[in-house]
């Protein structure tokens, strides 16, 4: 997820353990190839290069191949290509969704970056422009015949942005239309749900602004998969603990240009665990610096002490 799903979310992530697999932000294939000057923060495989999968996005089928061959050369779990995203400044230039509009486009640029890579080919898309479920099919037939290994699909279309709820049985209707795994995405919204979800009619569930919403996440699904696991997962978590850690890990991790977009980003979520998310959203969105926003996270888990931490559930 752009500005979200970075080397300092991973960090954040990964002492709780259980999460499979990470995918980066989308990667600008064009930017990569040209050697932009943050490309080296986009691509940071830490802490867990084997399970990491690139993600790219662009519109040109040369400049996609030649990312891809780069990527290629980089310990990963995989390399997807982004024919979901459908902000406008992104579709505008044929990259993202603009992908599903032609299943000949589509076929030639899997047909071509398949030469590039051994690694797993996947991709990641939603519905389509429209609410075609036939086309769907024949889009991701043409994309497994062409090579791709795997598809996620968040299933609503393009101009739905994040409104009406995830057509969830789209995910196990493709799945049963293919040969390859076909995992789902879209609004799981507690641990509960995603083993669930897991558990019905899908090869993997992805999922976005929860893991931002509550890092821990992965790790409490699997206890509940599994109580008898171990490590023992604890009682509480120290909210303001785990964003002032998240802000020294961007610091650690992110250049400075990066630090005020991706905190207030990370805030956006992170915040909704809180009861006046709204109030502190507001208060942190004024500030710049990192420590400024630590201060205004910690004054209000010192003015509502009982919100400081939140029991797992
Ligand atoms: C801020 C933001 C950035 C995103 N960036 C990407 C991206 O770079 N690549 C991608 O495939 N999806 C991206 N997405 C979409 C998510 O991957 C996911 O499909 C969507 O949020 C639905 O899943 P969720 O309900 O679990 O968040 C983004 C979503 C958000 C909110």
């Amino acid at each position: 997820m752009a500005e979200l799903s970075h080397r300092a979310l991973r960090e954040l992530i990964e002492p709780f353990g259980a999460c499979d697999e990470y995918f980066t932000e989308m990667i600008s294939a064009k930017a990569l190839i040209n050697r932009g000057p943050f490309e080296a923060w986009y691509t940071d495989p830490g802490p867990c290069p084997q399970r990491l999968v690139y993600q790219v996005v662009g519109s040109d089928p040369e400049q996609i191949a030649a990312a891809v061959s780069l990527l290629d050369t980089q310990e990963c779990a995989g390399i997807d290509l982004n024919m979901g995203c459908s902000a406008p400044a992104i579709v505008r230039t044929g990259a993202g969704i603009r992908w599903m509009s032609s299943l000949d486009r589509a076929g030639a640029l899997i047909n071509r970056v398949r030469k590039q890579t051994k690694r797993r080919l996947s991709v990641k898309l939603r519905i389509g422009m429209e609410d075609d479920f036939e086309y769907l099919v024949a889009f991701c037939k043409r994309l497994e015949a062409e090579g791709v290994e795997r598809i996620t699909l968040h299933p609503r279309t393009a101009r739905e942005k994040f409104k009406r709820r995830p057509r969830w049985e789209y995910v196990s209707r493709l799945r049963s239309a293919l040969h390859i795994p076909v995992a789902g995405n879209g609004d799981i919204a507690n641990a509960q749900e995603l083993v669930r979800r897991a558990t019905e009619g899908c090869d993997a569930v992805m999922v976005g602004r929860l893991a931002v919403r509550a890092p821990w996440v992965f790790a409490l699904a699997r206890h509940l998969e599994n109580p008898g696991e171990r490590p023992p997962l604890p009682k509480r978590i120290d909210l303001e603990e785990l964003g002032l850690r998240f802000l020294e890990l961007l610091a650690q991790y992110q250049p400075r240009e990066f630090h005020q977009s991706r905190a207030h980003r990370f805030f956006t979520y992170f915040c909704d665990n809180f009861t006046w998310a709204t109030y502190l959203k507001t208060r942190l969105a004024r500030e710049t610096g990192l420590s400024a926003l630590a201060r205004v996270l910690s004054a209000y888990c010192r003015e509502h002490p009982e919100e400081r931490t939140v029991a797992l559930s």
